[in-house]
């Protein structure tokens, strides 16, 4: 089992995760774990110190989640952020006050005491609430060190046992000066040392993949061309030089280019085994007369698996699959709140492992999206393959709105190769976290020249987000957009209508199916 320095106990909290990004950012790997971990296990892992993470609910709730109170006689210093603090203030004997008004928003806290978790801070401090309760009467052995408007224990601290609480949430950028209190608590007053960076992550990925991997067995890597399973593949090469069998499928709903792309980007690259399957036959074959996007996702998923298992026939010594998880899908599957509904079955490229029977290598699990591009750069990966897009696994298919055919993703691939062609033009392809042409399935009348035109419409999108969880419909200047509009319907004979897709995630989605 893996070291564990910093263990982030999630209650639920909808910010959680930016917990674990600002502990990285100083310096220190840490992991989000389940609420009622137990505490030997955490001894076991060595930890160094405890965050507490908030919550939505109340620690009066009946299912509301608690820790293992052993996890208090650690010995390790503890910091519990808003629901974390009260909970921690229940189990020590101070006094709760369930269902105060709430305070959610910007507040200000005064410091009524000093305190190494307070240094390099200033008084008032602008800070970020988000509760319901408070506490109203701290537990034996600590003091207040700051109190807000709606919140008289806004900082608490016991000193002698190193157990600290706020009531605000120090992890969100509303709150002035956040990262320095939380590395305040975790270099000055845990005294841990900020080790963690791309280059002895890749030393450590590195030994673990070659400790798991027994001599004599190969691993499949499957490429999307996309930046986790290129930064995936990079990685591999290093920890198995020779023994790593990359599988690029072009299914004949990939972008204009991209599978020349691709393979000009992995054929050239010393160490990686790469194969390019040309199934697009098969894909558009199987897609005939099917209309419904989890239907599509289906389909597309199985056929990669088939592609897979005939490619594997031919390698004897294929005994891993290599997949890209990253960071934030592990954490959803563990959180206090369960998996979250289902919205999209997200067949990625090599998924369902189970149905071929191979073992799973999943080196990038621990890692945030920005930090694998780091680690991609690090890795001397192109930066045009590290700046990409997302793309999703059946590709043009859940952008070909209805059923999907050759001519319909000969018409949408050229439209949108525009598209992204005049955002790279313009300066704006890396300023927006993602963009897309979508083919409605619908024709409409125009005039061109002297003629009347029946002919498809697109939908341009690019949205701007942090974790594609929720987006923004991206600012794009009017002339950028008129210019994608006019080139579209003036060089793409078969369409004649571009729209701009201004909704925002939630409630619309960022792909149409
Ligand atoms: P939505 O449309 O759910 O998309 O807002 C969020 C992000 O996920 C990508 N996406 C997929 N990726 N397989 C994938 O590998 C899929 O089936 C799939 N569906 C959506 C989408 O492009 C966006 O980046």
């Amino acid at each position: 089992m893996n070291r564990l320095p910093i263990a982030i106990l999630d209650f639920g909290s909808q910010v959680t995760q930016l917990i674990a990004r600002r502990t990285r950012e100083i310096g220190i790997y840490s992991e989000i774990v389940a609420p009622d971990i137990r505490a030997d296990e955490l001894k076991s892992r060595g930890v160094q110190a405890l965050i507490l993470s908030g919550s939505p609910y109340s620690v009066y709730d009946r299912d509301a989640p608690m820790p293992d109170g052993g996890i208090l006689n650690l010995g390790v210093p503890v910091l519990g952020i808003c629901y974390g603090q009260q909970a921690m203030a229940l189990l020590l004997g101070g006094k709760v006050e369930g269902r105060h008004k709430a305070e959610y928003g910007p507040a200000s806290v005064v410091f009524c005491d000093e305190s190494p978790l307070l240094e390099d801070l200033i008084s008032p401090m602008s800070v970020w609430m988000s509760h319901g309760d408070r506490i109203t009467e701290v537990p034996p052995g600590f003091r207040v060190l700051g109190t807000s408007a709606g919140a008289p224990v806004a900082i608490m601290a016991d000193e002698e046992r190193l157990f600290y609480g706020v009531q605000f949430h120090p992890e969100v950028i509303h709150t002035e000066g956040g990262t320095i209190l939380l590395a305040n608590f975790f270099l000055n007053i845990a005294g841990i040392k900020p080790d963690w960076n791309m280059h002895n992550f890749i030393q450590d990925a590195v030994t673990q993949v070659q400790s798991q991997v027994p001599d004599g067995e190969e691993v499949m890597c499957a490429l999307s061309g996309g930046v986790d399973s290129s930064v995936l593949a990079y990685l591999l090469a290093r920890a198995l030089p020779g023994r790593v069998r990359c599988v690029f499928v072009d299914n004949g709903l990939l972008r204009k280019n991209e599978a020349q792309e691709v393979c000009a980007t992995f054929a050239a690259h010393e160490g990686i085994e790469f194969h390019c399957v040309d199934a697009s036959q098969m894909f558009i074959h199987n897609l005939i007369g099917t209309i419904d996007p989890e239907e599509k996702r289906r389909i597309i998923g199985h056929t990669f698996i088939r592609v897979f298992e005939e490619q594997l026939k031919q390698w004897e010594k294929v005994k891993w699959l290599a997949q890209g998880t990253l960071y934030p899908d592990v954490i959803e599957s563990q959180s206090v709140k369960g998996p979250s509904a289902t919205i999209k079955t997200h067949h990625n490229v090599g998924g369902l492992p189970a149905e071929m029977k191979l073992k799973l290598l999943e080196p990038l699990r621990g890692l945030f999206k920005d930090e694998v591009r780091q680690l991609g750069r690090e890795l001397g990966l192109p930066e045009k393959t590290i700046k990409r897009h997302p793309f999703p696994g059946p590709g043009l298919a859940v952008r070909c709105l209805g059923e999907v055919n050759a001519d319909k993703l000969a018409l949408l691939r050229e439209a949108d190769s525009i598209a992204i062609e005049e955002l790279y033009r313009s300066g704006y392809y890396d300023a927006v976290a993602q963009a897309l042409v979508v083919l409605l399935p619908v024709r409409s009348v125009g005039v061109m020249g002297d003629g009347r035109t029946y002919a498809f419409s697109v939908v341009f999108r690019a949205v701007t987000t942090e974790d594609f969880m929720t987006a923004n419909c991206a600012r794009l200047p009017y002339e950028l957009l008129e210019r994608i509009t006019s080139r579209i319907v003036g060089e793409v004979k078969g369409i004649n209508r571009v729209l701009y897709d201004l909704t925002t995630k939630p409630p619309a989605t960022i792909e149409w199916e």
